[in-house]
């Protein structure tokens, strides 16, 4: 590690403590506190995740750092300080809760600073650095590594929050991204560790459609893939804090659909199916992604449903996906 790096990561550990210890000691972090465990977050998960608060003194962070000995220049690159144009420095993160960020050897590398009330944006992020990247990282795939190794499956969720909720649960194989959608490489990186992975996004649209392109590429990375069903309106935090973890573990986990299931019926969403050019066009489509499996037992599986649904005979279907495949290849 070259010494700018090494020193924003000493900075960035002496912060995840100095935040943490904040939000378990401080006056001003009882309010976070309070807030963190009526959002029935446990001591130990606060404890785990070595979660913090960002006092709102503009220099808190600031002074300290100083007093430390570390390059102001440096922490500004590190997203900890902010500079003015006459060289002060201020605290980026204020009146925050703090997520530590922490890579795979579980060094802390950035923070994700959520607001305590309506506040914009709702989470601040720290900036992209040399040990920093969104498209790189994926959150908790430290701590999630032996669960991941013994179930070989991980679960992709899209908050942080979701990924604390399901370990309190006790479904310890939850990573998530960054609140942007999935890169290759970590889709890449999913693949390496896991033999299966589930899509288990807020049941919204914006959930459900990133679901979908996750899912899709995913799936293209050669993972098997699943996608988890929300509740219209609720995303997988809010579901255990309502059902329990039992039922998420049963109802949303267990009872997630095969990519080919959940794409089928996403696509439909695009069709009125009242409507014979419409159907005609929807079939295509479906044809296309049956068409894509690898497995004839599974295409055979799919082609009967569909034949069903839409009253067609099974061997017109099953010959324009050979057709489609013969395209294909
Ligand atoms: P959500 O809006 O679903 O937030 O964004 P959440 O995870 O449910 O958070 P809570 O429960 O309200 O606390 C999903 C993810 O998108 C990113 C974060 O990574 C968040 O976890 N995000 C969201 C941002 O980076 N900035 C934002 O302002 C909002
Ligand atoms: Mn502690
Ligand atoms: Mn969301
Ligand atoms: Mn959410
Ligand atoms: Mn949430």
């Amino acid at each position: 590690t070259d010494p700018e790096s090494q020193s924003i990561l000493d900075a960035h550990e002496w912060m995840t403590k100095l935040y943490h210890h904040m939000l378990r000691n401080s006056k001003e972090g009882k309010n976070a506190l309070q807030y963190l465990l009526d959002r029935g977050f446990t001591e130990e998960t606060i404890q785990k995740y070595q979660l913090g608060f960002s006092p709102t003194s503009p220099t808190f962070v600031a002074t300290f750092l100083e007093k430390k000995g570390f390059h102001p220049q440096t922490m500004v690159k590190a997203g900890l300080l902010n500079a003015n144009e006459k060289g002060e420095y201020f605290d980026r993160f204020r009146g925050r809760i703090m997520f530590p960020l922490r890579n795979h050897l579980g060094k802390t590398v950035a923070f994700a600073g959520r607001s305590l009330g309506d506040q914009e944006p709702k989470y601040l992020n720290s900036p992209e650095t040399d040990l920093f990247q969104k498209g790189r990282l994926l959150f908790n795939f430290d701590l999630a590594r032996s669960s991941i190794r013994k179930s070989k499956t991980m679960v992709l969720f899209e908050g942080y929050a979701d990924v604390l909720s399901a370990d309190q649960a006790g479904i310890g194989n939850g990573v998530a991204t960054m609140g942007t959608s999935i890169s290759e490489t970590q889709a890449q990186l999913i693949k390496r560790y896991a033999d299966r992975v589930i899509v288990c996004y807020d049941g919204d649209d914006a959930g459900t459609t990133a679901a979908a392109k996750a899912a899709k590429l995913l799936k293209q990375t050669g993972c098997q893939t699943n996608v988890a069903r929300l509740p219209e309106g609720l995303d997988p935090d809010d579901y255990i804090k309502k059902f329990g973890g039992d039922r998420f573990e049963r109802e949303v986990i267990e009872a997630s659909d095969p990519y080919t299931s959940f794409i089928i019926n996403f696509l439909r969403r695009n069709y009125n199916l009242q409507l014979e050019g419409d159907r005609i066009a929807y079939i295509e489509k479906v044809l296309q992604e049956i068409a894509q499996l690898e497995r004839a037992i599974e295409r055979e599986h799919y082609l009967k449903a569909l034949a069903e649904e839409f009253q067609m005979s099974i061997d017109t279907l099953k010959s324009e996906v050979e057709h489609l495949k013969a395209q294909s290849n």
